[in-house]
């Protein structure tokens, strides 16, 4: 089952250019960052309300992060809907259909488990599920 938008993540080249805004003009409270080396990004994490805007700055030079910055530059990554069982709902997923970028789930930031489902089957948007319990 979703339960709602966790966060909405925004790719970004470094975090020097990118703070400003979110911290400055709009006045967000940094929460952390944090190294997630399974996707080779580093994590900004700006929480509003029940959900946060994730800041993703890539860490390595040939990451899926990284190729996406250089072709497309900064801008919206991926939305993330919290789901309470991942696997069953990769397993829902798969007998529907649909096409999965992750089969299995991967460790996120926080030790959270998650799973990407490919833009071409969601309207073109990145999608991430994300179990946090
Ligand atoms: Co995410």
């Amino acid at each position: 089952m979703i339960k709602a938008i966790n966060h909405i993540a925004i790719v970004v080249p470094d975090f020097e250019s990118a703070l400003p805004f979110w911290q400055d003009a709009l006045g967000l409270q940094l929460s952390h960052t944090e190294d997630v080396p399974s996707q080779a990004v580093e994590v900004a994490f700006f929480p509003m309300g029940d959900s946060e805007v994730e800041l993703l700055r890539p860490t390595t030079p040939d990451s899926g992060v990284a190729k996406y910055l250089a072709k497309r530059g900064a801008g919206m990554h991926h939305i993330a809907l919290e789901v309470d069982d991942i696997y069953a709902m990769l397993a829902r997923l798969k007998e529907k259909g649909v096409r999965l970028i992750n089969e299995q789930p991967v460790p996120a930031a926080g030790g959270k488990l998650a799973a990407f489902i490919h833009p071409e089957a969601a309207n073109g948007v990145l999608v991430e599920l994300y179990q946090v319990g």
